[in-house]
């Protein structure tokens, strides 16, 4: 084990996935000790838990919920048919989803760079989600102790193992399908420091449950209808269902919670959201991959950030955040000026997650019988040729 004082900058290798190149790719030899090594960051945090001594059913809602989270568990490992092909990356999907499908510096790319470029892309993108979702395992695992309620305590302790499994999956997804692992976005990092380290439980269900899930939800979605990948349509279609439930349970816990604060205590919690929403812009933005490529990273920042399909993406996730602080009470006036800057207060009458949608919740999964080793007609899924996938937004 080799403790770190700040996560890794660097890209991390996956053997699996290089073990399926050929012998004159210098892929192999760029996976080195450190990539197999066992890296951890320390974080303290002055965690104030709870016992509950009277076991009551508090909430049927969060009852329902939990009951739910036990309902509709699902395996990575057996529940996904992990041996299906890509689908072929056109010009025409490029064009609709790929943000710098017009850039210069990436036009100027041959086919082979274009590929390996979409590949880091994608890595980039799911890479951070593998990350939020360690960051939700490590709050989720928090809140079973200093949640005050006896059923939240049942409910965080089904959604700790949910965000196990989430990291399971996307962890397997990154070392058989892409091959390798960007390090955290800074950004993110910082987000899921102060939540983890934040003594205030209420703190980490906005930050945690309402903001970073909310805009994952989003975020899932846009990728479901980009991705020419069916094996992460399936990955996404089970995380989604998870994911749905735990927004849920954070709108309707903190709702009564919040409706209880004092202005000033409201006041706080509502520019913590806001500020979190900000920092969650920043961290949309590739920089890390424009640097690998050797790109002027300021170059492509603009571009990116003034690109149709990216300002219309980075608008949408917040499709859910915003109509779910309005339920919570934290769209205050203080704060809604501010959302209005950012281009996203027309998002507030949206649905939000407080009406809970049961059909949709208890709607029983689609998981299909699965091979658990390649088949005939399948392919194995690591000799699919993933220079072809397309970027994933
Ligand atoms: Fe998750
Ligand atoms: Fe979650």
């Amino acid at each position: 084990m080799k403790y770190v004082a700040k996560a890794p900058r660097e890209l991390t290798y996956f053997e699996a996935y290089a073990q399926t190149m050929p012998v004159d790719d210098d892929f192999a030899q760029r996976l080195k000790n450190q990539h197999v090594e066992q890296i951890a960051e320390i974080f303290k945090t002055p965690l104030t838990g709870t016992y509950n001594w009277d076991y009551t059913e508090q909430d049927n809602r969060i009852k329902r919920l939990y009951q739910l989270g036990k309902d509709l568990n699902w395996d990575a490992q057996t529940d996904i048919n992990w041996y299906q092909n890509m689908r072929e990356l056109t010009d025409e999907h490029s064009e609709k989803f790929n943000s710098f499908h017009f850039y210069p510096s990436y036009q100027a790319m041959s086919q082979e760079k274009k590929d390996e470029f979409s590949r880091h892309y994608q890595a980039w993108a799911l890479s951070q989600f593998l990350h939020g979702e360690q960051g939700a395992l490590l709050v989720a695992s928090q809140l079973c102790s200093c949640a005050p309620t006896y059923n939240a305590k049942l409910y965080a302790a089904s959604q700790t193992f949910d965000e196990a499994r989430h990291v399971e999956v996307f962890s397997r997804y990154l070392k058989e399908r892409l091959g390798l692992m960007y390090p955290i976005n800074t950004h993110l990092k910082s987000i899921l420091d102060k939540i983890l380290t934040d003594e205030r439980w209420d703190l980490k269900f906005i930050g945690m449950q309402v903001v970073i899930e909310g805009l994952a939800l989003s975020a899932f979605g846009a990728i479901k209808v980009a991705t020419l990948d069916p094996v992460l349509n399936d990955v996404l279609d089970l995380v989604i269902r998870d994911e749905s439930r735990h927004v849920t349970f954070g709108v309707n816990y903190l709702e009564e919670f919040v409706a209880c604060l004092t202005d000033e205590e409201r006041e706080q919690r509502a520019m913590f959201a806001y500020e979190a929403c900000v920092i969650s812009r920043e961290r949309l933005i590739p920089t890390d991959v424009f640097q690998y490529f050797g790109w002027d990273v300021e170059e492509a920042r603009e571009y990116f950030l003034t690109g149709t399909i990216n300002q219309l993406f980075r608008k949408l996730l917040f499709s859910r955040v915003l109509p779910n602080l309005k339920r919570i009470g934290l769209l205050t006036d203080s704060v809604r000026p501010k959302f209005e800057e950012l281009g996203i207060l027309e998002y507030e009458n949206l649905a939000h997650d407080g009406d809970i949608n049961w059909v949709e919740l208890e709607r029983p999964l689609e998981i299909k019988t699965v091979p658990t080793s390649p088949t005939t007609n399948t392919t194995l899924t690591t000799t699919v040729p993933l220079k072809s996938a397309a970027s994933m937004v």
